[in-house]
């Protein structure tokens, strides 16, 4: 367990340093989502340039953007390292799309959860396994949801530490981050996409909108998929 003083002096530190500590605290044990997103590839470059060991990895939905596909590679082309891809198990997959449709998300929120926890949630909760510390790139004021998120929190349900370095950073410093360092990121955010998640359930924003407006555009509900809300672990989609 991480005392209160090792936490606050994590906190405090710049992400390098974060995650170097974090690293020699929990060597072996320590796994980063990435979503190929802005945030996720200012984690991917502050890993990759320090050598720090964390196993990268992605959650491949099947259906994500080919730009996003792309980024995967150039990314592991310019650090040299390979983001470990997770894939949901193909006869959930195959029930729900023949059972429901192939995009029924559309329809309800009910198969819209579903389908996310069929293609993100499980392949993450296993993901996770043998993990004891989780790196995210959540950042506060991205959504209601994660404005009181701390740095270092301790997801109970999959008794691991989750760190958040960039919790308190804002959007201009993680694009400041990204132009000063050359880091690859996805073309679709020169398109007005500022949030990426699938392809169908993802769309452009219009400046001045909210930046998560644009996933799952057609629903009124919390715009979570369900990695860091409740249903992450919710007995009704298994
Ligand atoms: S989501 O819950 O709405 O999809 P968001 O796209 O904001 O999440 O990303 C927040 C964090 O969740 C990312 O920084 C990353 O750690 C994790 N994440 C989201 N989608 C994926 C994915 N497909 N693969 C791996 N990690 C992901
Ligand atoms: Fe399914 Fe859309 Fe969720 Fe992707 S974002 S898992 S396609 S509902």
């Amino acid at each position: 367990m991480l005392t209160q003083e090792q936490i606050k002096w994590i906190e405090e530190k710049p992400l390098s340093d974060a995650i170097h500590e974090i690293a020699q605290l929990f060597p072996g044990k320590i796994k980063f989502s990435s979503s190929l997103g802005q945030e996720d590839q200012v984690i991917t470059d502050a890993i990759c340039k320090r050598g720090i060991d964390v196993e990268i990895f992605t959650l491949d939905t099947g259906r994500l953007f080919y730009e996003t596909y792309d980024l995967i590679e150039r990314t592991n082309a310019r650090y040299k390292t390979r983001i470990r891809i997770y894939f949901p198990e193909a006869a959930d997959v195959e029930s729900f799309v023949n059972e429901k449709g192939i995009n029924s998300f559309y329809e309800s929120v009910e198969n819209r959860k579903q389908c996310c926890f069929i293609r993100k949630v499980k392949p993450l909760n296993r993901a996770l396994e043998g993990a004891e510390v989780w790196i995210t790139g959540l950042r506060s004021d991205q959504s209601e949801n994660r404005k009181n998120t701390p740095v270092i929190e301790w997801d109970d349900p999959r008794q691991l530490y989750k760190f958040n370095p960039l919790i308190n950073w804002t959007y201009d410093e993680v694009i400041g981050y990204i132009r000063e360092n050359n880091v690859p990121y996805n073309p679709l955010h020169d398109k007005g996409f500022i949030s990426i998640g699938c392809a169908p359930c993802t769309r452009a924003v219009e400046p001045g909108e909210d930046p998560r407006a644009g996933r799952w555009w057609w629903e009124k509900s919390q715009k979570e998929c369900g990695l860091h809300s409740d249903h992450a672990t919710a007995e009704k989609y298994r």
